[in-house]
């Protein structure tokens, strides 16, 4: 895919790994459409990015919800008149342990509304913008691609039950929708980050960034820019369909 002129929407796409991602494609003279849920770092990114050469609209939306979702991707797609990639990278962390045992006693269990959350956000908002998108490229008659945002922790992480099973969940969707979708043209694949010096990771408690970071073999952690230039390298290939890429320096889980 040629990104000049081309509509590329980013969830999540204010700050971390969204905006690194928007940034690092603006020069290729992209639109891209931002949508995120608070209105003043969404006009900071977006004149960001219009600084860095693309032209941009903001779009507040919670990808939690159906109607919203659908109607923002309609719009995008009606006032830019084409729609042709989606980077799925809304996502938090609610991290608790699943059980917490001290001397044999149950402290703490992770509530269920620590799963929930997690579970609407990055799982449900994944499946709920990837159809939107879908629908729009299908409309639109361009072809299209779509990238789930992924992480190192789908294979399983310690207090992050929730948050590991939305990101198995979404590399997994990404793999049934490149063999559901390449009949319209659209290609669809995942990234999966490790520990990328973003405010999620940064605000890890201290002692287990630390256990973490000793353990990755390039010994540092991954900067934005190079999750977005993987995003670059999947819009741009138009033979990259149906895989996880991973971008995690080596470490394994
Ligand atoms: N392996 C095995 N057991 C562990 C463990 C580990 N890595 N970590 C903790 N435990 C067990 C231990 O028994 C521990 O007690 P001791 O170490 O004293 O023996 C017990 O759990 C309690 O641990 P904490 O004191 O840490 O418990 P807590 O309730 O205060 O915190 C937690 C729990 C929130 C899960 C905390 O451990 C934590 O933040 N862990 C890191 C989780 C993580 O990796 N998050 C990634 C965030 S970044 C991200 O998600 C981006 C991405 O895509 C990679």
């Amino acid at each position: 895919m040629d990104l000049n002129g081309k509509v590329i929407v980013i969830t999540g796409g204010a700050q971390g790994l969204g905006l690194a991602t928007a940034l690092r494609l603006s020069p290729k003279q992209p639109h891209i459409a931002l949508i995120d849920t608070n209105t003043e770092t969404l006009a900071e990114a977006k004149q960001l990015i219009e600084d860095a050469g693309a032209t941009a609209s903001s779009w507040i939306c919670n990808v939690t919800q159906e109607d919203e979702v659908d109607q923002t991707f309609n719009q995008i797609a009606a006032q830019t008149g084409r729609l042709d990639a989606v980077v799925n990278n809304a996502g938090i962390t609610r991290d608790s342990l699943f059980l917490k045992v001290k001397d044999g006693v149950v402290e703490k269990r992770m509530s269920l509304g620590q799963w929930q959350q997690v579970i609407d956000v990055n799982l449900t908002g994944t499946f709920l913008c990837g159809r939107a998108a879908a629908t729009e490229m299908v409309k639109a008659g361009n072809g299209g691609c779509i990238i789930n945002i992924s992480s190192i922790s789908r294979h399983g992480n310690v207090g992050q039950t929730n948050y590991t099973a939305t990101k198995a969940g979404v590399a997994a969707m990404a793999v049934t929708w490149s063999k559901e979708l390449a009949r319209q043209g659209i290609r669809c694949a995942a990234i999966a980050p490790g520990y990328i010096g973003t405010e999620m990771v940064l605000t890890m408690k201290s002692e287990a960034l630390e256990k973490i970071a000793a353990g990755i073999p390039v010994k540092r952690l991954g900067q934005p820019d190079e999750i977005a230039k993987t995003v670059e390298f999947i819009l741009k290939n138009d033979y990259v369909n149906g895989r996880v890429i991973e971008v995690d320096g080596g470490l394994r889980i």
